[in-house]
């Protein structure tokens, strides 16, 4: 195990297993782990910080280890406050390593004493990311099993709208497909 604090940045707009995932990771590797959700991020986000604070909060509960915090303005800065010595990111696909390579090189400059440390996700979760989440459930699409049971209860309750106009889209295709079917029924006895 490593001894002192490390950093896990991002934007958690939602959690995801994915997320989850790294987290006890992390939690297996570091002595601390400080999982930190930026409050100034510039998109207009589908959680607050404060529900996305308390939604990691319940997740990680029974992580000893694991602390849940907010940050704003330069990370490096914030790590330096915490004394924190590493900062954990997670690498899904080769897609992701060009952004996480500048910005753990950008880091570097800011703060040579911080390292980054890249950890892989389980590979069940290596096309998972809140961006689709969000999209999917936007469209009140499912999401079960891309995302802790708490968020998705929460995804259902803000988009409530969007479930509701998909199950009567789905209900309206199965009625048209039970129509034609009944249809064809007719025509053959005739
Ligand atoms: O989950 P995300 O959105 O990929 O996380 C990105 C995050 C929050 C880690 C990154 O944008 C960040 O650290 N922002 C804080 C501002 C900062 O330090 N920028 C310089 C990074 S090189």
């Amino acid at each position: 195990m490593h001894k002192g604090i490390a950093i896990y940045p991002g934007s958690f707009d939602p959690t995801t297993n994915g997320h989850l995932d790294l987290i006890e990771r992390g939690a297996k590797i570091f002595e601390e782990l400080v999982v930190a959700i930026l409050r100034n991020s510039e998109k207009s986000p589908m959680f607050s910080v404060a529900e996305r604070l308390q939604m990691l909060r319940e997740l990680t509960a029974d992580l000893k280890n694991v602390r849940i915090d907010t940050f704003d303005g330069l990370m490096v800065e914030y790590a330096k406050s915490l004394e924190a010595t590493c900062i954990l990111r997670g690498i899904r696909a080769i897609s992701d390593y060009e952004y996480e390579l500048q910005m753990a090189l950008m880091n570097r400059k800011l703060e040579p004493t911080l390292e980054t440390v890249f950890m892989m996700p389980a590979d069940k979760y290596s096309y998972v990311s809140s961006r689709l989440v969000r999209e999917v459930a936007q469209a009140g699409g499912p999401v079960k099993g891309l995302v802790p049971e708490v968020v998705e209860q929460k995804l259902r309750e803000r988009l409530d709208p969007a479930y509701k106009l998909r199950d009567a889209r789905m209900n309206e295709v199965l009625d048209r497909r039970e129509s034609a079917r009944k249809g064809n029924k007719r025509k053959k006895k005739a």
